[in-house]
């Protein structure tokens, strides 16, 4: 989901990195299906936000109004407009947000165009190289791997929920990267198309280009445990199917889990170690990854390549937790 305005709805620097991530989205796209000729799947349809409760209008409203300042357009809408939107919605509604400008990418489309077009550019990928230390060597930066060491002239850390796992020498302690388990479903849908993204209280659907709808996502502290449970999947489908009746008709496709890099603030965790010359961190995205990937890829390539040291690099600093 490329959210910026639900995601951070209460303001602040992970509303700005987000909303100027966002802007960068069509060129970045663009650039990467004309390097891979791979077609991501990514689409500014939209988000429809549902009010399930009376006091969730309030909070539409000072969203709305609080969009107004920012110039970002919304549109408060009464239940009978947002079943005009999107007619799957229960009847059980107060009312809606709708946010014409956000929008959705398939983030599996868009790792395997990434894939395909570092290498077209002459990326090497090592997957089965598992990197468990980062440390000097001389003038270079060295990755201790299980199968060898790789060296270079400049390091991004950027391992998602598992950064903290790889030691820096000379770090005063682990990035604090936590796991956040998300699981979600898959359905196969069989009433009429959603449109957009559409949210309430409980859960999201993303609507894909083949008609099928992902249904998100739990929050859970469970650790490095990569697995769906009963009571996640339960969760979902009684969110999903109280928000749209026709969820009940919907075939199981498979349901799914992935590990969110939470840290210990909402803001990710970009810019250069102090404990390793060369070595730069871009983790701790949480629940904005995707969003991110393009502001995160120019802070750091601008770091790297020209040695520019954009402002936003002030929020994002590794060293607001020690010495990483
Ligand atoms: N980006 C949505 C989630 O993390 O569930």
């Amino acid at each position: 989901m490329l959210a910026p305005y639900t995601e951070a709805a209460e303001g602040g620097p992970l509303l700005a990195l987000g909303a100027r991530s966002l802007a960068l989205f069509d060129a970045f796209v663009n650039g990467i299906e004309a390097d891979s000729r791979v077609a991501v799947g990514y689409e500014r349809s939209g988000t429809l936000h549902v009010a399930r409760a009376e006091q969730t209008l309030a909070h539409f409203a000072s969203m709305h109004e609080g969009l107004a300042q920012l110039g970002v357009p919304s549109e408060l809408l009464s239940p009978a407009a947002a079943h005009a939107y999107e007619p799957n919605l229960t009847a059980d509604i107060f009312g809606g947000l709708l946010l014409p400008t956000q929008g959705l990418i398939s983030a599996p489309g868009l790792t395997q165009a990434m894939v395909d077009a570092a290498q077209r550019r002459g990326a090497m990928l090592r997957p089965q190289a598992n990197a468990t230390r980062i440390r000097r060597s001389g003038a270079r930066v060295a990755i201790d791997t299980d199968h060898g060491t790789i060296e270079a002239d400049a390091v991004v850390l950027a391992c998602g929920a598992w950064s903290g796992q790889v030691d820096v020498e000379g770090a005063s302690g682990a990035v604090p990267v936590r796991p956040v388990r998300g699981q979600l479903l898959h359905l196969g849908w069989h009433g009429p198309h959603v449109a957009r993204i559409t949210w309430d209280e409980h859960c999201y659907l993303v609507p894909w280009r083949d008609g099928t709808l992902l249904v998100g996502a739990t929050v859970e502290d469970a650790g490095f445990e990569e697995q769906t449970t009963v009571a996640g999947v339960r969760q979902l489908l009684e969110a999903v199917c109280d928000l749209l009746p026709n969820a009940s008709r919907a075939t199981l496709l498979s349901a799914r889990v992935g590990l969110r890099p939470g840290s210990p603030d909402p803001l990710p965790i970009i810019g250069w170690s102090e404990a390793v010359p060369g070595l730069m961190y871009a983790t701790g995205h949480y629940r904005n990854g995707v969003l991110l990937a393009p502001l995160t890829a120019h802070l750091v390539a601008d770091a790297i390549v020209d040695g520019r040291i954009d402002d936003a690099l002030a929020v994002t600093s590794p060293a607001r937790f020690g010495l990483l």
